[in-house]
């Protein structure tokens, strides 16, 4: 019998989770399909209680139900927990247990720029849901440091004090993070500072850049956002949000069918989609 899987948001209209999953259980012959369903926050328990009683393969969760999914849950896996955020649902036996893809779907597309974190100073800016996915799941590889730039600094503290895992971290603000830049070999963008439709906005200017630090952006619309051209033309390594978007969904693949699937066919696929939409 054919398997349900599904994504679970609202709005949901724009997401391309649908596309990239089913053309994937039609490349690998699995009998299953992918669906979206706008849910409202109301409706969040009985909506995830339907998928069970339905007997549904897994799904994943996008904004704004990430962390409320939780107590709905029937289990959740430790990242998952630290990170306060589910992404990626699976049904084990009549359980449905919550993971978190999008932390470790950014280390593994960024090994293809830097493969090791361990000893390496990272800043991350933001502080808000992405940024507190990538700090935790970074935090586990052993940087030297892993520094937050926040424009609200508590919030910053906020996420390095409730991190359970051994690291280096301080907060600081924009003007620090613009001036200690050099001492950086990995920076991390994570605000919506950039994003269409305003891509002439930068969280920092990077005057003070070394060449030899990669400069990721998790924006994947503009695929270039300005912070990374002006990254690219002082010579940095740079990486946009495509990887992120499609390595937490190859993992989320795998959890449900046990194939790491082909990453250069899901990223033609989403670039593909996203032709229409960038600008
Ligand atoms: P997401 O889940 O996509 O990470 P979020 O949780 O709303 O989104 O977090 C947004 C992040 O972008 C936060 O770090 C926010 O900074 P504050 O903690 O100070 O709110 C940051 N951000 C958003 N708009 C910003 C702006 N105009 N200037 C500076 N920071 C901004």
């Amino acid at each position: 019998m054919k398997k349900l899987f599904a994504v679970l948001g609202d709005p949901i209209g724009h997401s391309m989770s649908p596309v990239m999953h089913k053309d994937l259980f039609s490349f690998y012959n699995i009998d299953a399909d992918y669906f979206p369903f706008q849910v409202k926050e109301e409706d969040l328990h009985d909506a995830v209680k339907g998928l069970k009683a339905i007997g549904v393969g897994g799904f994943n969760v996008t904004v704004p139900h990430k962390s409320k999914i939780i107590p709905f849950l029937d289990g959740v896996d430790e990242l998952a927990a630290n990170i306060g955020a589910v992404n990626t649902v699976v049904n084990e036996n009549g359980q449905l247990i919550g993971y978190n893809t999008d932390g470790p779907g950014f280390l593994q597309g960024l090994y293809n720029y830097l493969p090791k974190i361990a000893g390496q100073k990272v800043m991350i800016i933001g502080a808000g849901g992405a940024a507190r996915a990538i700090y935790l799941t970074l935090a586990k590889e052993k940087p030297l440091v892993l520094d937050i730039a926040n424009r609200t600094l508590e919030k910053a503290w906020g996420l390095i004090k409730d991190c359970p895992y051994a690291v280096s971290s301080r907060a600081c603000s924009f003007d620090e993070a613009r001036e200690t830049l050099a001492d950086y070999d990995l920076v991390i963008q994570t605000t919506l500072i950039g994003m269409s439709p305003k891509i002439y906005e930068q969280p920092i200017p990077l005057n003070n850049l070394r060449k030899q630090t990669v400069i990721c952006d998790i924006i994947y619309n503009p695929l270039e956002t300005q912070f990374l051209t002006e990254a690219r033309l002082k010579g940095a390594s740079i990486q946009n949000g495509l990887d992120m978007f499609v390595y937490q969904g190859a993992l989320a693949f795998e959890k449900w069918t046990g194939i790491f699937p082909d990453i250069l066919r899901m990223r033609d696929n989403v670039l593909k989609q996203l032709g229409g939409r960038t600008c």
